[in-house]
């Protein structure tokens, strides 16, 4: 199977404005990428743009607006799409989430990997295209602290496989990878969660940090997209990141 050769290819990461999403942005550029970044907050995205150049395209938009998924692949013609925004999930113990709470992941991070992995085979990309899904550590283990959201990220694991299966049997050649990264105080939004989960556990803040270990970095998520990426480099269907590299699931 051919491989996502990065230099001259076009890649649509969506959640570009800040985190994770911001990085693999930068770390796509640099590994010679055109990225077109999809996110709400245009100045964020401006500012993204005024830092790597022409080689960034900013769309600002929902990533669950109808037809988006679409119309992004027919006007850019991608070769990797990282479907990595992600709703800020609400830290509040079960009785304390609403269903409108409790459903945010949902509305969000599975709606839009179910559209843009639906449009990516019924495009279909070229083969030897990349999707990865973003999904978490969660997926595995739980979060009561944050309501729906590691449901969403499982299912967004499962629709990344039965995308992946739908390729195969349709001899497409786009390869389909979740990436499961562990909790990380490296962006805002894991930093607010690994503190409501040490007032969860009851222990001081320093200590939970100290008992999570090393932090992955925002940096290690974009090596580690374009790592799995690479049809040559990766062959599971999922992968865990932890601050010990990437490991292989199923
Ligand atoms: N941080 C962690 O510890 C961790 C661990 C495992 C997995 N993850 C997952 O990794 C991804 C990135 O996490 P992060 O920590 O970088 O989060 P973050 O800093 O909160 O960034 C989330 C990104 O998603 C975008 N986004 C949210 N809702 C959107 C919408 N409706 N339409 C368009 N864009 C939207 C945001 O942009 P706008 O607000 O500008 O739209 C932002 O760019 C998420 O899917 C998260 O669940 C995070």
């Amino acid at each position: 199977m051919p491989s996502v050769n990065l230099p001259g290819r076009t890649a649509v990461v969506t959640g570009a404005s800040r985190g994770f999403g911001r990085a693999i942005a930068a770390g796509l550029v640099a590994a010679g990428a055109h990225v077109v970044g999809v996110a709400r907050d245009g100045d964020a995205l401006a500012e993204l743009q005024h830092e790597l150049g022409t080689s960034f395209t900013p769309v600002v938009a929902d990533v669950t607006d109808d037809g988006l998924a679409a119309g992004l692949i027919v006007e850019h013609r991608p070769q990797l799409l990282v479907l990595n925004a992600g709703a800020e999930p609400h830290p509040a113990t079960i009785q304390d989430q609403t269903w409108a709470t409790f459903s945010a992941n949902w509305n969000v991070d599975v709606r839009h990997v179910f559209e843009f992995a639906r449009a990516a085979l019924l495009a279909p990309l070229e083969a030897g295209s990349a999707v990865v899904c973003m999904s978490s550590g969660a997926a595995r283990q739980g979060s009561p602290m944050s309501g729906g959201y590691a449901g969403a990220k499982a299912t967004v694991q499962f629709i990344s496989a039965y995308a992946g299966a739908e390729s195969e049997r349709r001899a497409l050649g786009i390869r389909f990878v979740a990436l499961l990264p562990k909790l990380t105080s490296a962006t805002a939004l894991g930093s607010t969660f690994v503190d409501s989960y040490a007032d969860y556990d009851h222990v001081d803040r320093d200590t939970f940090r100290e008992r999570l270990g090393e932090p992955i970095t925002a940096e290690q998520v974009a090596d580690a997209v374009i790592r799995v990426a690479d049809h040559g480099n990766s062959v599971a269907p999922a992968y865990l990141l932890t601050s010990d590299g990437l490991a292989a699931i199923g």
